[in-house]
């Protein structure tokens, strides 16, 4: 049983690796942000940290937005330090609280003058389980409903500081699943989630936004696309809660990309002019491409946006 078990994990690690292979495109766009407003969600490590950096090494006033504050005030040092860019600055933000959420737009709308770039890009693997202070699954909240209102709530900063562009972090392994209503507004109130399962689903959801975000803004000049950043060594696989897959994936840790590497998507979405008019758009590899068929479903991307907008009270 265990050997069965390592066998399949190896083999699920190699074929990461060969994807991954195949998708080491980087951003070799050297467009500079001067004046250029950039909020960057979980940027304190792993892929955050280095979209984060790399906006403020292009002279863009930087703000992260995180839940840990130790962590996030170490990473805006980092990012100084090596940017020698002082417009750096750590916000508090919660995306498994509704509430922080509302504060931390309130404060961003009442103190910036402009948002230019809003980079949708925290998420979490564990969680399904546990019920978040307005109710919904820990992993839902974070990595869907979370951006939701968030993104909701800067839309009007957006518009008025466009052309502007909103970035989500999506996953290939959207792929292994599909998503309905009752999957988003679903209260956990016994262990029966499984983690990578919501995860999966929480994944498309974003790609859904992204699909019907964008037949929202047509015409505001606020682009919205989303990317798979690929297979990254990132902190979150220290979090995985089953002991042999966590071992084994930390195991095999070179085979992925480094978090620097699954940047590059993002920062090429964000900065490269080649994609100011693309919007809509899921993204590998820096090129547009196919999300699943469930994913480019319309009318499942209007039922997932009306259900997330009864979930966050819009
Ligand atoms: C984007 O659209 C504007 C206005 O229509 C146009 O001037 C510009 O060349 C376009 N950019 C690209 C990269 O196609
Ligand atoms: C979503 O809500 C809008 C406006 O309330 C409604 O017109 C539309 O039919 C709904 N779509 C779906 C698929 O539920």
């Amino acid at each position: 049983m265990w050997l069965v078990s390592i066998l399949i994990i190896i083999i699920i690690i190699l074929s990461f690796y060969i994807y991954n292979l195949a998708t080491r495109g980087i951003c070799t766009n050297s467009t500079h942000l001067v004046g250029k407003v950039v909020i960057v969600t979980g940027a304190s490590s792993g892929i955050g940290f280095e979209i984060a950096k790399d906006a403020a090494e292009r002279g863009a006033r930087v703000i992260l937005a995180c839940r840990n504050e130790q962590k996030s005030i170490d990473a805006v040092d980092n990012i100084k330090k090596s940017t020698k860019n002082q417009d750096v600055f750590y916000y508090h933000l919660d995306l498994a609280s509704f509430a922080s959420i509302r504060k931390f737009a309130g404060i961003v709308i009442e103190t910036e003058k402009r948002l230019d770039i809003l980079i949708n890009n925290a998420g979490t693997l564990t969680g399904a389980n546990d019920a978040t202070e307005d109710g919904y699954s820990l992993i839902m909240q974070t990595n869907h409903l979370g951006p939701f209102l968030l993104t909701k709530l800067l839309i009007p900063l957006l518009k008025t500081s466009a052309p502007s562009r909103v970035i989500i972090t999506a996953s290939a392994m959207h792929r292994m699943v599909s998503v309905n209503a009752e999957d988003i507004s679903r209260k956990p109130n016994s262990r029966t989630l499984i983690n990578a399962i919501v995860y999966f689903k929480s994944k498309i959801c974003n790609i859904l936004m992204t699909f019907e975000l964008d037949r929202r803004l047509k015409g505001t000049g606020v682009t919205v696309n989303c990317f798979d950043p690929g297979v990254v060594y990132t902190p979150m696989i220290h979090h995985i809660n089953y002991k042999l897959i966590r071992y084994v994936l930390i195991l095999f840790r070179s085979f992925y990309k480094k978090p620097w590497e699954g940047a590059q998507t993002c920062i090429y979405l964000a900065v490269s002019p080649d994609v100011e008019n693309v919007s809509g758009c899921y993204f590998k590899d820096c090129k547009i491409s196919k999300a699943s068929k469930t994913a480019h479903d319309l009318e499942l991307a209007q039922t997932i946006w009306n259900e997330s907008e009864k979930c966050v009270n819009l």
